[in-house]
């Protein structure tokens, strides 16, 4: 097995170019992705094991990117909790029933998931064998997933779970505290099904003053990074915006930062201590440009994190669906297959 990436997450890596993989890298930009999903709706993709197994496969046959991420969702967990989810068609996923008082929060299922989740752990099982990278699990953060079952859908500003903060913390404070219990678990069992990292998605908590991050978000987050740590897996935090809060972040002590082209990377290797490692950053908008614009800013990124043996190159958000199949192949065998000129020279 290709173990380069877990070397990386573990500030290991001494090779000459970093491990690769990318965000959405399953997912419609790929034409065989979308030929999958003109026979099967998005949910009968991520609850059917053979079929998600397949998905999680599709960019791996295309591109061999260093890890391959387990095809599920975030919102998984919402739908076990008995919210109900659906995907709509250019409105994304929308929760039937939204929780909008602290006595819906209150009577929320304390009760294991693992059951109701195991089609996760069963396509864990079915990947393992397929593949000679690391396989990597992952979950929504305790807030981004409360955002979600308390907005109802996507929004721009938060509102309804932002009053829920002011006006009964102890409530909203509830809640995270259950999901993290149910998050934990989550994860544990997807390490025990065969997952060697796992990356945690707060995407939606730069909507956060940094007090309400330090109250609502840190506290959680911190859970899950020790519970995880214990097992030895890495463990991964990507939060959108990551730029306001990346000292929080540090603090948090995970394995590797997620951090999308709003942060400063220079700055970023300056202050995150070696031990942790950093994964990023490239604008996914980059892959719409030429080749050419596209190689000078792989070779920025690399110039930059040069001999840094905890780094993992990422975009800083997922692919987008009409970004340029071919871009991303040429981003991942950039990687891959040469260290840029520019770089070979700087040598
Ligand atoms: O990265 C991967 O390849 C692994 C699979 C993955 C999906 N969702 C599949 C998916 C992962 C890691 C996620 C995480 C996820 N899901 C997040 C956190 C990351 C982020 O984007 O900030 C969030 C917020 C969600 C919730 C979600 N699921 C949204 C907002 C949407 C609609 C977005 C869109 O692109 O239409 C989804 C649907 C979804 N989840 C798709 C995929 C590939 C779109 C697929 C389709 O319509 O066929």
């Amino acid at each position: 097995m290709d173990t380069d990436i877990i070397n990386a997450l573990n500030c290991k890596n001494h090779n000459k170019r970093p491990p690769i993989w990318i965000m959405r890298q399953a997912g419609r930009y790929m034409p065989e992705y979308r030929a999958l999903r003109k026979r099967y709706s998005l949910l009968e993709l991520f609850y059917n094991p053979e079929l998600a197994a397949e998905v999680t496969m599709l960019p791996m046959k295309a591109f061999s990117p260093d890890a391959a991420i387990l095809f599920s969702d975030i919102l998984v967990i919402v739908e076990a909790l008995g919210l109900g989810l659906e995907f709509q068609e250019k409105i994304g996923p929308v929760i039937h029933r939204p929780l909008r008082s602290s006595s819906a929060i209150v009577s929320l299922s304390k009760d294991s998931l693992e059951d109701s989740l195991s089609f996760v752990y069963k396509t864990i099982e079915l990947l393992r064998p397929q593949l000679d990278v690391p396989l990597l699990g992952f979950t929504g953060a305790p807030f981004t997933l409360a955002s979600y079952m308390i907005e109802g859908k996507g929004s721009k500003d938060l509102k309804h779970t932002r009053q829920l903060a002011y006006k009964e913390p102890e409530a909203f404070h509830r809640l995270l505290d259950n999901l993290t219990d149910h998050i934990i678990n989550h994860l544990k069992r997807q390490i025990t099904a065969g997952v060697e990292a796992v990356q945690v998605f707060d995407s939606w908590a730069n909507h956060l003053s940094p007090k309400l991050f330090r109250e609502f978000v840190s506290p959680y987050l911190a859970r899950i990074v020790s519970a995880i740590k214990e097992t030895g897996t890495p463990i991964i935090l990507f939060c959108r915006g990551t730029a306001i809060f990346m000292e929080e972040l540090i603090a948090l002590e995970p394995s590797a930062i997620s951090v999308d082209w709003s942060c400063d990377l220079k700055k970023l290797r300056e202050i995150c201590p070696p031990h942790i490692t950093i994964q990023g950053n490239m604008d996914p908008y980059i892959l719409y440009a030429s080749q050419e614009r596209i190689e000078t800013e792989i070779t920025r990124i690399l110039r930059i994190m040069e001999g840094h043996p905890g780094f993992v190159f990422n975009l800083g958000h997922g692919v987008t669906p009409d970004i340029p199949y071919e871009n991303v192949r040429f981003l991942i065998d950039s990687i891959k297959g040469h260290i840029p000129k520019k770089i070979l020279v700087h040598n």
